[in-house]
């Protein structure tokens, strides 16, 4: 290649400046758009033979020249170089360097505004089918843990205090929900974003014979766009994307600062594998939860995202404006960081072990029974305004005398009110508040087992809507 390949330049004097050429390059990160593009470059020049406007002999030439090229960009043989603007002037060349003048027959009717839409598109709902995966993986973990724990009580808690007894299997599903609802966000915005930008050219279509819906259908969307204009000029599939890795990095630092809590000393209710955990450089006796810490940490990455690319669209007149370049990187940022921290995750939850003897000996401390006794007086008839005093009350006696609900005597009981009775001990234990607990959706042995064999069925629909292919070769 001797000459430089740029794809405007007709009426300009002389090569743009190298600040210029610096801050408009953007082929260091769209050039993960190249399969895709090449994929849109077959359906156009598919169309572009249906019109009459290349040859047979010319479209088998094309053809064999895109696959050609699809290849050696795979392999690496081609890359693009710093006097490549973007992917589609890399390719471009590519091309050229392949057929000479027939590669310069494939923009017509085509615009990069047209294309870089549609290549993202592209590129994001293959994508989205990759993190769809890691987030079943370790939805996966989180459901097989739970599996093991239904009877395995914990302290549940409202502001990190004791607040009432619940399954550990019942918390961990706690977790998995959200990511069940974030692959539901994920499947809706799919269909969303399964439209065609092809064919509306830089902004008003084509003089040309073009055939949106035959492009549309060869890429596996399933309509071309109904207005150019609004074809190239909106993003709102990048930004609800952007809303949804955005939630799920959310999600994944809440499970992040539950482990952190989970493993410190203070609790001790979870064991992290060694494969799992980091160490110190100085305390030789650390062993330190930093996947649950990044999975923290990351969520500010994913939400700068959305709110970089938020903030670039507000205001930006249609159509097509450069600022929109700036839309790729938090997409390709936010894709990768859950391509790495998913399967971390995944790896941390399904190694690590859960201290069933800490958790049931914890489960019933800081009177998180009581409200089984305020139940109870409920049960006889008491109004829950009065049993809540009532058991107030006990609660205030024992911390007075350091005990638990269970130490207090008849004699204690009676003094507190009449309403009371030894009978009321039969409630005091944490297996009989999980067992009471039998409405759908609630902590109890059977809702568990019920919510569990529910998740388990869902994760296997997920798992198909995943692998599911959606851009042709
Ligand atoms: N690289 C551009 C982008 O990512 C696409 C090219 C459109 N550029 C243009 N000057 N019309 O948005």
């Amino acid at each position: 290649m001797t000459e430089k390949t740029s794809l405007w330049g007709g009426r300009f004097a002389g090569g743009p400046a190298d600040a210029l050429a610096r801050l408009s390059v953007s082929v260091q990160f769209d050039w993960r758009l190249a399969p895709y593009d090449i994929a849109g470059s077959r359906a156009h020049a598919r169309v572009l033979a249906a019109a009459g406007l290349l040859d047979p002999d010319e479209l088998g030439q094309m053809l064999a020249a895109l696959d050609d090229l699809e290849a050696a960009c795979a392999s690496g043989q081609f890359r693009p170089t710093i006097d490549d603007e973007d992917v589609h002037t890399a390719l471009e060349r590519g091309l050229l360097e392949r057929l000479g003048a027939l590669g310069g027959k494939l923009r017509a009717g085509r615009s990069r505004n047209d294309q870089v839409a549609t290549d993202l598109r592209l590129y994001m709902r293959d994508h989205a089918r990759g993190v769809a995966v890691a987030l079943v993986e370790l939805a996966d973990a989180l459901t097989e843990q739970a599996a093991l724990n239904v009877n395995t009580p914990a302290p549940g808690l409202t502001h990190v205090q004791h607040a009432q007894p619940v399954s550990f299997g019942h918390w961990l599903l706690a977790h998995v929900q959200p990511l069940l609802r974030d692959l539901d966000r994920m499947r809706d915005w799919d269909t969303r974003t399964a439209i065609s930008p092809l064919g509306s050219g830089a902004l008003a279509g084509s003089s040309l014979p073009l055939d949106p819906a035959a492009v549309a259908k060869e890429l596996g969307f399933n309509a071309p766009a109904a207005n150019s204009m609004d074809a190239v000029a909106d993003r709102d599939f990048v930004a609800e994307f952007l809303f949804i890795t955005s939630l799920i990095g959310v999600h994944l630092s809440r499970l992040g600062e539950e482990v952190v809590l989970w493993t410190s000393t203070e609790f001790g209710w979870v064991e992290l594998d060694d494969a799992f955990a980091t160490g110190s450089s100085i305390m030789p006796q650390k062993k330190n939860a930093d996947i649950a810490e990044l999975a923290r940490g990351k969520s500010g990455r994913l939400i700068g995202g959305l709110v970089t690319v938020l903030t670039m669209l507000k205001g930006l007149p249609l159509t097509y404006d450069r600022d929109m370049q700036e839309d790729k990187e938090p997409v390709f940022d936010a894709i990768e960081t859950l391509e790495l921290l998913l399967p971390a995750l995944a790896g941390m939850v399904s190694t690590m072990t859960v201290r069933v003897d800490r958790l049931t000996a914890a489960a019933p401390v800081g009177y998180s029974l009581a409200t089984e006794v305020a139940d109870w007086l409920v049960r006889k008839g008491v109004p829950f305004r009065d049993a809540h005093e009532i058991t107030g009350k006990l609660v205030a006696l024992c911390s007075v005398r350091e005990c638990e609900l269970e130490d207090l005597t008849d004699d204690d009981l009676e003094k507190v009110s009449e309403h009371l009775d030894p009978s009321v001990r039969s409630v005091l234990s944490v297996e009989s508040a999980l067992a009471g607990r039998t409405t759908p959706g609630s902590t109890g042995p059977g809702p568990v087992a019920d919510q569990l064999a529910q998740v388990q069925h869902h994760l296997d629909t997920w798992r198909q809507w995943a692998v599911e292919k959606v851009v042709p070769r």
